[in-house]
């Protein structure tokens, strides 16, 4: 395992869909290169961790100094869509950038043409779909994606890829739930072509075939099932989701530990949302849209523990809704109406409006898990990584683990492993020690 040495050579960053999400990941990173922009909301460009004491000078060290990532001058991209716009189309379409960033950017972008895709317009029903692969069963298509993968690599000169799946949200099967868990009979079914073998179950095999770790940012079913996470740990790759924790779910997982925190009640947590961009009409689905409410809904109960504190969170209400607005584009507008209870039972109400840009807020959490993930498989860590919870909607852990969702228990696990990789102490935020005799422990006192 080498924790110290930063790598080498470039890495291919991958991403099935370019849509909003991934030419304004594409964008910023581009505009960062060339100095025209600063990695504002990346935590691997920004962010720092404290080594050590707190009464040492100096103990503050950015996270890409602590560990090996790999330097942004050397990631190079590319996609696959079951669209045929370029990079440039898309962002123009998009309306997620200013026309002057449009203009810096666009002969970039425009170098990024994505391959064709695989695709179910059962699953995906609201777009056109004119670029997709001719191949015709599942394992086929599986291979030719491969293919991709390795033709990617040898055309962009890079030594690892990594995948970061940002492609539109699928209808909601709960028929996948009861796929086989063991790889062997996961397997027969790929070979039987059976139609429960999604597109993103397909993008994930392929990828964790050819050793590439598979992050997903997106709601859809795939390194979830055992039998993929069977196959990470058997290709020694790993894998992360579920689904990116960009705006709404994220101040939920900042106020509901708040809440629960000053021991506030909880009667009811009402979300919803206006979006125009086209996930926002992929979403208008009522089955995608059930693939959204299920990640953007699990949040709550595994903050409050309602039966550790059933008197403060066994009845609230809680509801979430996202309304296609097109006028809106990109330019999400979540409203939260929360409704708590203090001392003696007395109503409160909490209302959040955040006018936010979902891309924008997107954009830096791809950046990060694509150079995590990359530093991960670096370290032969393989299947499920528990410690890149904190971008998730809903994150994976293994089986029998309770999930956290509190953003800030998910940012000290991040910055501890961290920590871990680099060879230093995790932190406790303990601190009694700095107050010596004044505050003795009770079995140090004799
Ligand atoms: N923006 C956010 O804050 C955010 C947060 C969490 C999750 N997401 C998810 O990220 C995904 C991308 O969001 P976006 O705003 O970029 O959407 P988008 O609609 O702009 O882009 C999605 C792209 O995926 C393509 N696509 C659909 N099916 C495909 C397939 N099988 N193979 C390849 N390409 C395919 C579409 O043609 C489109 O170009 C969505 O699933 C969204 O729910 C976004």
């Amino acid at each position: 395992m080498q924790t110290k040495k930063k790598p080498e050579g470039r890495l291919a960053i991958l991403t099935p869909g370019l849509g909003a999400v991934s030419t304004t990941f594409m964008a910023g990173v581009e505009m960062i290169r060339q100095g025209k922009s600063k990695p504002i909301g990346s935590v691997t460009q920004m962010g720092t961790a404290r080594i050590g004491r707190r009464d040492e000078p100096n103990r503050y060290v950015k996270i890409n100094e602590l560990v090996p990532l790999a330097d942004i001058k050397d990631i190079a991209f590319g996609a696959w869509d079951i669209v045929s716009e370029p990079g440039d189309v898309v962002a123009e379409r998009s309306k997620v950038l200013t026309r002057e960033h449009l203009n810096e950017i666009k002969p970039y972008l425009k170098t990024i043409v994505p391959k064709k895709g695989v695709h179910d317009p059962e699953l995906v029903r609201r777009l056109e779909a004119d670029h997709v692969k001719s191949e015709k069963t599942a394992r086929e298509k599986i291979e030719a994606l491969r293919q991709d993968i390795r033709d990617f690599k040898r055309d962009l000169n890079a030594k690892r890829a990594v995948t970061v799946f940002c492609a539109s949200t699928e209808v909601y099967r709960s028929a996948a739930l009861n796929l086989p868990p063991a790889l062997k009979d996961f397997d027969k079914l790929i070979d039987a072509n059976d139609p429960a073998i999604t597109p993103t179950m397909m993008y994930a095999y392929a990828s964790i075939c050819e050793g590439v770790p598979f992050i997903n940012g997106t709601p859809n079913y795939s390194v979830d099932l055992p039998a993929i996470q069977e196959l990470a740990r058997d290709k020694c790759v790993p894998i992360a989701g579920k689904d990116f924790k960009s705006g709404q779910t994220m101040m939920k997982t900042v106020l509901a530990p708040a809440l629960k925190a000053r021991m506030i009640g909880l009667n009811g947590w009402y979300s919803t949302n206006i979006l125009g961009n086209r996930d926002g009409e992929v979403l208008d689905d009522p089955a995608a849209f059930k693939s959204k409410e299920v990640t953007k809904s699990s949040v709550l109960s595994t903050i409050l523990e309602k039966d550790l504190y059933p008197d403060l969170y066994s009845k609230y209400a809680h509801k979430v809704s996202i309304h296609y607005y097109p006028p809106r584009g990109d330019d999400k507008e979540g409203w939260d109406n929360i409704d708590i209870f203090g001392w003696m039972g007395y109503p409160m109400q909490i209302k959040i409006n955040f006018l936010c840009k979902d891309s924008i807020l997107a954009a830096p959490l791809a950046l990060d898990l694509a150079l995590f993930g990359d530093l991960a498989s670096r370290l032969e860590w393989k299947g499920i990584q528990e410690w890149l919870s904190f971008y998730f909607k809903s994150p994976m852990t293994k089986p029998g683990l309770e999930v956290e969702n509190d953003l800030f228990i998910q940012q000290t696990k991040l910055k501890n492993t961290l920590r871990a990789i680099a060879g230093e102490e995790p932190i406790t935020h303990l601190g009694l020690d700095y107050y010596g005799e004044d505050l003795p422990l009770p079995t140090a006192k004799k």
